[in-house]
């Protein structure tokens, strides 16, 4: 079955030529991200989408992912996802009506508008960027937010970060933020939660928003490995929690993590804590070298969403771009698209 579908994708895609393109993230599972043309992390990808002459962009990522693809493509370039409930659980954690909330209830304690800038870190909707270009914000990634979060405090005193409170507070302290002017945003409670004191001196607040698949590295697996070999080094990304990030040798997005590891020496040891399917791929792309690379949790921790994005789905999803019919188009109404556009193309520029 698995054969017959690989199979079928190398005749799709030979079929379509340079009508379309692969992109694929870094977590997409083996047998899918072996077809790829393009690979990279959400920074580098949306890019590559931006910059591909191709007419159709089949993204085997998530929603967000294949959005950026159409939002930062040309009109008449068609992004595909091709299963449609390949979502990031962590950006469903930010709805625009909540973030809506806020932003009113911000509004009785000081001006929003002139005082605070909306940060979405990339994993979030459409509607949520679109949000940021509204009101003077912008996006980031994994790889840029310290850039970002600069760039919003040279214009106002303030950040909302959402979704994903361990990037945002990974990176203002990187920017030197003390962690108690780093406050969650519950936005399940009125205000946040907060006291319009704790409001007035907070520098960032930070939505309550976090990955599942990070949130299962913990301190003690770090801890464990450096008792077992103190030689050892630790790579966590920024979505880990503050307390994993703290105790890494090196904190950085998918792309940074790969090369991190492809620069280092023969010989070395790696802890990783990121998604297992990149692990595993770079394990075994680095043994011949001598590196041994190690998965940070005891347990398996896949982006199960990301991983829908089967050898199915493609081969479905090719054949029927062959014979002339577009499935599972991603298509950001104008309105919206526009207005995120802006808060993309301002990260873009910034970083
Ligand atoms: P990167 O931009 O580092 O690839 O991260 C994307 C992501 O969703 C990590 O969970
Ligand atoms: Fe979303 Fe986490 Fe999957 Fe990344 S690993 S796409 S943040 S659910």
């Amino acid at each position: 079955q698995d054969d017959d579908c690989e199979q079928r994708i190398i005749e799709a895609k030979a079929a379509l030529g340079k009508r379309s393109v692969i992109l694929a993230h870094h977590y997409q599972r083996a047998d899918v991200y072996k077809h790829a043309d393009l690979t990279g992390d959400s920074l580098k990808l949306s890019r590559l989408a931006a910059a591909t002459e191709a007419d159709y962009l089949v993204f085997c990522g998530v929603h967000f992912m294949a959005e950026v693809a159409d939002i930062l493509s040309k009109p008449e370039q068609i992004a595909i996802l091709p299963d449609l409930a390949a979502g990031c659980s962590m950006a469903d954690m930010a709805s625009l009506s909540k973030v809506e909330r806020a932003w009113r209830e911000l509004a009785e304690v000081l001006e929003p508008d002139e005082t605070i800038t909306p940060v979405t870190y990339i994993n979030s909707a459409a509607d949520l960027k679109a949000f940021c270009g509204e009101h003077g914000g912008i996006v980031c990634t994994s790889s840029n937010a310290v850039k970002i979060l600069q760039w919003s405090f040279s214009r106002r005193e303030k950040v909302l970060f959402f979704p994903d409170q361990h990037l945002g507070r990974w990176s203002g302290h990187k920017m030197g933020i003390p962690l108690d002017e780093m406050l969650v945003w519950d936005f399940d409670e009125p205000m946040g939660g907060l006291t319009p004191e704790q409001i007035r001196k907070a520098k960032i607040l930070l939505w309550k928003g976090h990955c599942s698949v990070h949130q299962m590295f913990q301190p003690q697996h770090i801890l464990r490995f450096r008792n077992q070999y103190p030689d050892g080094k630790v790579i966590s990304h920024p979505e880990c929690s503050f307390e994993v990030c703290k105790n890494s040798d090196f904190v950085g997005s998918t792309e940074y993590i790969i090369n991190t590891i492809r620069d280092a020496e023969k010989g070395t040891r790696w802890l990783v804590g990121t998604e297992l399917n990149l692990v595993g791929r770079i394990a075994e792309e680095f043994k011949p070298e001598g590196k041994i690379v190690q998965f940070m949790a005891p347990t398996i921790c896949m982006c199960s969403t990301m991983a829908r994005i089967d050898p199915q789905h493609l081969a479905w999803t090719l054949e029927n771009l062959v014979a002339g019919k577009v499935v599972n188009q991603i298509k950001v109404p104008v309105a919206e698209a526009v207005l995120a556009k802006l808060a993309l193309e301002r990260m873009l520029e910034a970083s």
